[in-house]
């Protein structure tokens, strides 16, 4: 996708159907990867051939089918790391539970920016938007950025991100969906973290309409259908 001063590329990546993104300015050629997992050369190689230079790593969520790649993305890039402050801790705790590593995080803790909502990241001349999003992890973020929600395990096309595993908080999820993202104009066009929809993209204005997660009109309703 093209739009204006913004390249956008969707990949798909790994066992689990995970989507991963680069949001590339046109103007500076700078780019920032949304979600670095699975196969790094695919990702590298996607920058290469739209021309595009790695400045920055976006962080949806810490699980580790999302940021497999960020220490081998880092090591090749040196990029600027952006992870809501309340989930680079969440996010060791569960590498740790699989038995991954997380010393780079210490090692490159200079690479790392904590942000919270509402925080505004520049890649090249594009302006990204952090929304906080709980419910699926305690700093799950959304990107919004040109017209597009880059929504990781917050919002899929006709579906939500799980809420039962450590870290998940029905509630907030419930908040996330049926204000802080029901909120968003209709035209906002939906990037999410996995391919487990009937298409790769939505909008806000048709998931309100065919979602079922972001149409219960009360938290109760919402902890019953999550079970
Ligand atoms: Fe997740």
């Amino acid at each position: 996708m093209e739009s204006g001063k913004m390249i956008l590329k969707q990949a798909v990546v790994g066992p689990m159907m995970n989507f991963v993104y680069l949001i590339g300015c046109s103007e500076t050629g700078e780019a920032a990867v949304v979600d670095p997992a699975w196969d790094v050369p695919e990702i590298l190689k996607l920058a290469k051939d739209s021309n595009l230079k790695i400045k920055h790593i976006l962080v949806t969520h810490g699980h580790p089918d999302h940021v497999n790649g960020l220490e081998s993305l880092l090591q090749a890039t040196d990029a600027k790391v952006y992870i809501h402050s309340d989930e680079i801790e969440y996010m060791k705790a569960v590498a740790r539970e699989f038995g991954m590593s997380t010393d780079f995080v210490t090692r490159r803790s200079g690479n790392f920016k904590k942000v919270s909502d509402g925080e505004k990241i520049l890649v090249g001349r594009l302006s990204v938007e952090c929304l906080h999003t709980p419910g699926h992890s305690p700093g799950s973020l959304c990107f919004l950025v040109e017209g597009c929600l880059l929504s990781g395990d917050t919002l899929f096309v006709d579906a939500c991100g799980r809420v039962d595993m450590p870290g998940g908080e029905p509630e907030k999820m419930f908040r996330s969906l049926n204000h802080k993202l029901r909120d968003l104009d209709d035209s906002i066009v939906l990037y999410p973290g996995h391919d487990y929809g009937g298409s790769p993209t939505s909008t806000i204005g048709e998931q309100k309409k065919t979602n079922a997660y972001m149409n219960f009109s009360s938290v109760q309703q919402f902890l019953r259908a999550m079970g």
